[in-house]
């Protein structure tokens, strides 16, 4: 449960800064229906890029963003693919939400949003006072940094040295401080480390968002009835809203099962992660090239006693994929062997490798389910391959100039000829078995009770569901702050 308790200080002090640099704080219903943001806002927006360090781009945390890299607004059904059974060698229907059209071209500012909001709105986190920090291999913190300096905040990211330059150079670019610990991907266990060193330092607060409850709460209200909204919009008489698949980070996007399974209780979930790192599968380890998931740890917040399925993706056959949609000769073969239209081959680079994975994650869970023409798998897509491009460079260095044919050997492979290998049905002992994983990280190393412990797997209404409904309260205390500084009459 989110501790939504006043610290009547910290609040005067965010109240007056928010007023000081024009901040007006969206709330999650607004998120989840962005066609209510005042109409003056909205205005407003028309002058904004998405990318614009501008606090009224807080505004564009949402699915329902036009997609416009300047000027948008909002629409009815989130942005969306479907991917066609010819490309996915599935008869179900594949569809997936799609990332890049949020601020910093990721959901993951959502996520940030969600640890960040109760404490602002609550004065816990006190904007004279502390610095908020946000430990991540990616892309949470580049979110957590993008949102810090829209509140007015100063924000710390920590990140492992081994990420890409440009994560690096960006988040220098937006004024956040940045810390760097040793290892690649799949080292947390160093980023835990820094964490717990900086928390000595009472100036810094942490929004771990592997166990921050904002994180699911947001997922659960905006992704989740947004994949819902999507659902509703495509579905045609008689089509199911069968499965939906997310591999996991910080588990957060799970959450959006949560929602999906009671809006359609015979919806299967699940889980992904890299076969080279299959924690959830095997309890095991490595490190993967599928960036931003998996992270050799159950994370607090996930969900398990909920989650139906885990699948483990190679890391090889994403890598393989993002060269078949982000090279002009794999366009080709898209366009001329598969006849895909122009704007699909267009929106596939929207796809960034752990989105790649997730599509990857649907055709096998179709395939074990044997999904028919008439089930629907839902995913989202966190990232595009903009994000990536130094990665695609590589790859073609490493393999020389890709070719028509290698396009054809790369669908056939690492696509059409996916099978149900390296996936597990969770049974109750399964799945038991894989809550009980997290009591080595969060008991034994970062100050959870063993009690605390069960009541996730016990209690789920005094936890989850107590968390994804405090969503209306934190709404009122958004609405309480904006009223506080008086912005919203002054529009
Ligand atoms: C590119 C990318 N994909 C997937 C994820 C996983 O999402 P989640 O943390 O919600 O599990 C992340 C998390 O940072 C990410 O950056």
């Amino acid at each position: 449960m989110i501790d939504l308790r006043i610290s009547p200080k910290g609040l005067e002090h965010n109240i007056r800064k928010a007023k000081e640099l024009g901040i007006i704080i969206p709330t999650i219903a607004q998120m989840q229906h962005p066609e209510t943001i005042p109409a003056p806002i909205q205005e407003k927006l028309k002058q904004v890029g998405l990318w614009e360090v501008n606090p009224l781009n807080l505004f564009r945390i949402t699915w329902k963003n036009e997609a416009k890299e300047s000027g948008g607004l909002f629409q009815k059904v989130p942005n969306y693919i479907e991917l066609p059974s010819v490309l996915t060698g599935v008869p179900c229907r594949i569809i997936a939400m799609v990332g890049k059209w949020f601020p910093t071209g990721c959901h993951k500012v959502g996520a940030s949003f969600g640890c960040l909001a109760p404490r602002l709105v609550t004065g816990q986190f006190d904007v004279e006072q502390h610095k908020a920090v946000w430990p991540s291999t990616g892309n949470y913190c580049r979110g957590g940094a993008f949102n810090s300096r829209l509140l007015g905040a100063q924000g710390v990211a920590i990140l492992p040295a081994e990420m890409s330059q440009e994560r690096f150079d960006w988040l220098h670019s937006i004024g956040a401080e940045v810390i760097a610990t040793p290892g690649c991907e799949s080292n947390v266990k160093e980023i835990f480390d820094k964490t717990n060193e900086l928390k000595q330092d009472p100036q810094y607060m942490i929004f771990n968002q592997f166990e921050e409850m904002g994180n699911p709460l947001w997922h659960y209200n905006v992704t989740g009835n947004a994949l819902a909204d999507v659902f509703e919009a495509v579905k045609r008489p008689g089509d199911r809203f069968a499965g939906a698949a997310f591999t996991s980070g910080s588990a957060g996007t799970m959450s959006t099962g949560d929602r999906l399974k009671e809006l359609y209780p015979h919806l299967k979930l699940a889980v992904g992660e890299a076969l080279q790192c299959p924690t959830i599968l095997n309890n095991g380890f490595g490190g993967h090239r599928i960036e931003g998931i998996g992270d050799k740890h159950i994370p607090w917040i996930h969900n398990v006693k909920n989650t139906d399925m885990a699948i483990a993706i190679d890391d090889e056959d994403s890598q393989r994929l993002l060269r078949l949609f982000n090279t002009p000769e794999g366009q080709t073969y898209l366009r001329e062997e598969l006849k895909l239209d122009e704007t699909l081959i267009e929106q596939l680079t929207w796809l960034g490798i752990s989105g790649i994975a997730n599509v990857l994650c649907c055709i096998k869970m179709a395939k074990y389910y044997e999904f028919t023409e008439r089930d629907m798998v839902g995913t989202v897509l966190t990232d595009s391959a903009v994000m990536y491009a130094s990665r695609i460079a590589e790859l073609n260095e490493m393999h020389g100039a890709y070719s028509i044919h290698e396009a054809h050997l790369d669908h056939a492979l690492h696509m059409l000829n996916l099978k149900t290998d390296n996936l597990m049905e969770l049974t109750y002992a399964d799945r038991k078995r894989v809550h009980n994983l997290k009591y080595y990280t969060w008991v034994e190393q970062q100050g959870k009770t063993a009690e605390e412990l069960n009541a996730l797997w016990y209690d789920t209404e005094g936890t989850w569901d107590t968390v994804h409904a405090q969503a209306k309260e934190l709404d009122e205390l958004i609405c309480a702050f904006n009223e506080a500084t008086g912005l919203l009459k002054t529009l």
